[in-house]
């Protein structure tokens, strides 16, 4: 068996070489920020704020807190910088860094651990979240992780959740319901009612399983999105449970919230992965109303998972052998390529009567893509072609794919090519879906570029 940092060092390359094909780039953010962008943002009443965080004055009196999460220090330099302004949205990122939060240490749980994170900022698209998922998914297993179960839920969002949480303290407050809590719920319930559904204690459990369910109460707009998010999975080949209970830690989230648990780690901490989407958080945090969403590997609870079914899997290690220009030996994080992706291909669903299935089509098709070796993603889509096309463009995209009507209805997809000659830039063709990845590179190789190593 390597030893533990060359393990580290191996899932790191592996998750920034997949992270790349998703056209997310690297970024680094301070180990310390001010306490109020983490009590602003993981939310006051969290167990985060409230239990866990290391926070200590400075000289200059000011208060700063270690970081125990990695969104809320993207989400305060998207907008202090004030990127919304000059990046392409969504702004794609991937960060290993190291967090820290006061808890009782045993396995799996630690005060200093990695997180290997992802945060996609400015769109608002299901196909962002499915993408995700599927680049979460495809990390652990790729790592060895066995026995995975990927559990999404809707968390709603600010115009059917209030509702929701006044009806959910009402229950909860009932005489013979409150009895019936652990006091530490009875005070949830007041300050943050929907942690409730994560106490492991079996009356707490019992009184919950009759509670009004936030996925019965969601608005159309949340309800289409979550049904976009299960047939965009569906369409990735990712297997997937609905679990109403599922509400996560962090108060930032709306709509989608989603956790990767795994069977062969101690029920206590066997999430070995966790996300969401948070479409309010840059607004909170002093931006303008910009949607986001993201996820976070824990990774020694990662490859605890991965030992346990055997060592960490040989396709990680095959693809992450080399040693990066500029990297430590064998152990501790890689220094990253800091250029933003290009991506090969960018695939574009149309907004069109059959919207659910255009978009299964686009993840389905920029999944095949990045399989054998291209980077691709689905474009946030809700705007015109020509916008479309002209963002593709922007950044780079050699290829784009169109998959509007005409396409879904004949099981097709239309290549167009972005080269930079006039010749190339009339080349488009519409072709059979099981042919696009064939056609795609050969259009990458005529562009004169070539495939991309
Ligand atoms: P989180 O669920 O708090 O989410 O943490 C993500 C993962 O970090 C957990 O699933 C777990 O594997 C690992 N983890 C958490 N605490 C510990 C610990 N004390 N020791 C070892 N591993 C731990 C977040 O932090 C969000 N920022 C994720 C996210 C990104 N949401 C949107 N973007």
């Amino acid at each position: 068996m390597p030893p533990r940092s060359s393990l580290v060092y191996q899932a790191c390359r592996y998750f920034s070489e997949l992270a790349t094909l998703y056209g997310y780039l690297p970024i680094e953010t301070p180990i310390f920020e001010h306490t109020q962008v983490f009590e602003r943002s993981v939310g006051e009443a969290t167990e985060i704020v409230g239990k866990q965080m290391y926070t200590f004055e400075d000289r200059g009196g000011e208060s700063l807190t270690l970081r125990p999460e990695g969104t809320a220090g993207v989400v305060r330099a998207f907008v202090q910088h004030s990127l919304f302004m000059t990046e392409q949205l969504p702004w794609r990122v991937f960060y290993v860094e190291d967090m820290f939060r006061y808890e009782r240490p045993q396995a799996g749980r630690y005060r200093q651990f990695k997180q290997l994170g992802v945060e996609a900022i400015g769109g608002k698209g299901p196909q962002l979240d499915v993408e995700q998922i599927e680049l979460c998914l495809r990390f652990l297993e790729g790592i060895g992780v066995g026995d995975l179960e990927v559990r999404v839920n809707s968390v709603g969002d600010e115009s059917c959740r209030p509702a929701y949480i006044r009806e959910l303290r009402g229950f909860l407050e009932r005489t013979e319901v409150a009895a019936s809590l652990c006091g530490e719920c009875r005070e949830r319930a007041e300050r943050n009612p929907l942690r409730v559904f994560d106490c492991k204690r079996a009356s707490c459990k019992a009184v919950v399983a009759e509670a009004p369910r936030m996925l019965d109460r969601l608005c159309d707009g949340c309800r289409e999105h979550l049904e976009l998010v299960a047939s965009g999975l569906e369409a990735v080949g990712v297997g997937y449970t609905i679990d109403h209970t599922l509400v996560r830690g962090l108060d930032y989230y709306t709509r989608t919230a989603f956790e990767v648990v795994c069977g062969s780690l101690d029920a206590a901490q066997n999430a070995v992965a966790g996300g969401g989407r948070y479409d309010g958080l840059v607004e909170l945090m002093g931006g303008p109303p910009t949607p986001g969403v993201g996820f976070a590997v824990g990774l020694e609870r990662a490859l605890l998972a991965a030992e346990a079914a055997g060592g960490i899997e040989t396709s990680a290690r095959s693809r992450s052998s080399g040693k990066a220009p500029g990297s430590p030996e064998a152990g501790g994080v890689p220094r990253f390529d800091p250029t933003v992706p290009v991506p090969d291909t960018v695939v574009v669903p149309l907004e069109t009567t059959v919207a659910r299935a255009s978009i299964s089509s686009c993840l389905g098709l920029a999944s095949a893509l990045r399989a054998s070796g291209m980077v691709a993603f689905v474009a946030d889509g809700g705007r015109s072609l020509k916008a479309q096309l002209r963002s593709a463009d922007r950044l780079g995209a050699r290829v784009v794919a169109i998959v509007g009507e005409a396409e879904v209805s004949a099981g097709a997809v239309t290549l167009k090519s972005l080269g930079r000659d006039r010749e190339s830039e009339r080349d488009q063709v519409t072709v059979p879906m099981e042919q696009a990845v064939d056609r795609v590179r050969e259009m990458l190789r005529a562009s004169g570029e070539g495939l991309r190593e």
